[in-house]
């Protein structure tokens, strides 16, 4: 039996698929603020806020793991005073996920070098390293100095020095995607990149293969339950064939 039915097939009446691990781009936060006449770091505040909901939202639903672009390797070319608000606003919000993350059942994880970032985002991410490694359920990764082709070369380069060192096996998918920074987690079966831009930018390159991409206007901090909803809709509406018939 096909695990996703396309709508013909499936029916009105039939249960909605809940997909396990969606993907979200968000984008929109500096237009967003530029409308209502504020600076875009209050875009960004805007956009922290909307990812708590979005993340608790999925939690609900019942997906497994959400993972968001919080910021891109490419990120860095924007003017310091941006990066250095949104930088801000991580350790903000990380400081607040370490009291309630055990809570609110919501595990952290963390995509990208991080080796690069302050101490204190650093020292935080680690904290919330290990209250993650002790719980269990729903997982939010943060894409964070991630780019997909730096995620993809990293995993070669990981690959290369385990050659070296003797390792003897071939090498596969499987095994290489075990080397990228999403080791172990599933593949997005959904992508949805809200703030009307139609790309990947960088992002989850190599898991989005086959992933279910939808596009919608809104500005990311305007997103919310609906938007999540409708895309999953969506998503129950395609008809994945992987390749196949
Ligand atoms: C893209 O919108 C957004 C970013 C580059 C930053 C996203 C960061 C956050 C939402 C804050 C912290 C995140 C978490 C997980 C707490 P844009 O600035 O490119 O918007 P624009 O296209 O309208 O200019």
């Amino acid at each position: 039996m096909a695990l996703f039915k396309s709508k013909k097939e499936a029916g009105d009446d039939q249960p909605r698929t809940v997909p396990c691990h969606i993907a979200v781009i968000m984008d929109g936060n500096g237009r967003w603020a530029k409308k209502r006449g504020l600076p875009r770091t209050a875009g960004h505040a805007a956009g922290a806020e909307t990812f708590r909901r979005v993340a608790t939202y999925c939690r609900d639903i019942g997906v497994k793991y959400l993972t968001v672009y919080a910021f891109s390797t490419e990120n860095w070319k924007r003017p310091k005073e941006e990066v250095d608000a949104i930088m801000g606003l991580l350790e903000k919000y990380l400081l607040e996920a370490i009291e309630k993350m055990e809570r609110d059942h919501i595990r952290l994880k963390f995509f990208g070098d991080t080796s690069v970032l302050s101490p204190v985002l650093r020292e935080r991410i680690a904290e919330t390293d290990a209250i993650s490694a002790r719980m269990d359920g729903f997982q939010a990764n943060v894409c964070l100095n991630y780019g997909g082709r730096d995620e993809i070369v990293r995993a070669a380069a990981r690959w290369a020095e385990l050659a070296a060192a003797g390792e003897t096996e071939p090498l596969t998918e499987e095994r290489f995607s075990g080397l990228l920074w999403s080791g172990g987690i599933p593949d997005p079966e959904l992508l949805i990149r809200p703030g009307g831009e139609l790309r990947l930018s960088n992002f989850l390159l190599w898991q989005s293969a086959y992933t279910e991409l939808i596009f919608t206007d809104t500005l990311w901090p305007d997103f919310d339950a609906r938007e999540i909803d409708r895309a999953i809709e969506e998503f129950n509406r395609r008809d994945r064939r992987f390749g196949g018939l």
